[in-house]
């Protein structure tokens, strides 16, 4: 595979064949790839959620203003972000490190008691700037695996967070949407996919020193 050959191939897929669905395994691959991405200190305040349901995804339409990307593409993936942070979330990701790498908790004891200092430090809104980073991170991640699986999405920050998260009852989830990524297989007649990619020329993008 070349990777630049699959990144060319991407782009912000328009328009969407609402008849071809990603497989269960593609999906799989998809929900891997987002509990993969890396996130400060593995905190992992993010999550996904997976819309298939179409009647809940022509609700949402107008909170992303019209953008059929949404309802036509396969799945709607909803990047997240956890309402709060607080120190429970720190025990578990320990209690995790502990689990699975059978770590003695006195070597353990002092960087869970410095995060739980960072995190209740930081007011709710400086925990949410800090999550939604980590939902970008997750985004590039989801859509250079896409590419590469040579699945199609379209990522988007352009819909209205407060409707989405009132429509999908996030509140009780205690999650609040960040991003969107409609992913599955372009129409065949998105006149977008053909279209020559627009980018800087490569030394105006990246300086060498
Ligand atoms: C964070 C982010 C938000 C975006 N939001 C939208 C959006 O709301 N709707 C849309 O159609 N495209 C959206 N795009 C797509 C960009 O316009 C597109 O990626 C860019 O023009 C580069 O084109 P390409 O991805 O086709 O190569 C977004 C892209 C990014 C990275």
């Amino acid at each position: 595979m070349d990777i630049i050959e699959r990144l060319q191939w991407r782009y912000a897929t328009k328009k969407f064949d609402p008849t071809k669905l990603l497989t269960k395994q593609k999906l799989h691959t998809l929900k891997q790839a987002f509990n993969l991405t890396a996130t400060s200190f593995g905190l992992q305040t993010i999550s996904m959620l997976i819309v298939s349901n179409e009647a809940l995804r022509t609700k949402l339409l107008p909170a992303a203003y019209g953008q059929r990307q949404i309802v036509e593409a396969s799945h709607l993936l909803v990047l997240c972000i956890k309402d709060h942070i607080n120190t429970d979330d720190v025990d578990d990701l320990f209690n995790n490190v502990s689990e699975l790498r059978n770590t003695p908790e006195t070597i353990l004891e002092p960087y869970r008691n410095d995060l739980k200092s960072m995190m209740t430090n930081m007011t709710q809104e400086q925990q949410q700037e800090w999550s939604i980073k980590q939902a970008y991170i997750a985004l590039g991640n989801l859509m250079t695996v896409c590419a590469v699986e040579h699945i199609d999405s379209c990522p988007m920050e352009g819909f209205d967070r407060a409707q989405f998260d009132a429509i999908l009852q996030l509140e009780e989830k205690e999650l609040k949407s960040v991003l969107l990524l409609p992913v599955g297989y372009r129409a065949a007649d998105d006149m977008f996919s053909g279209f020559k990619k627009v980018r800087k020329k490569l030394n105006d993008a990246v300086l060498e020193l």
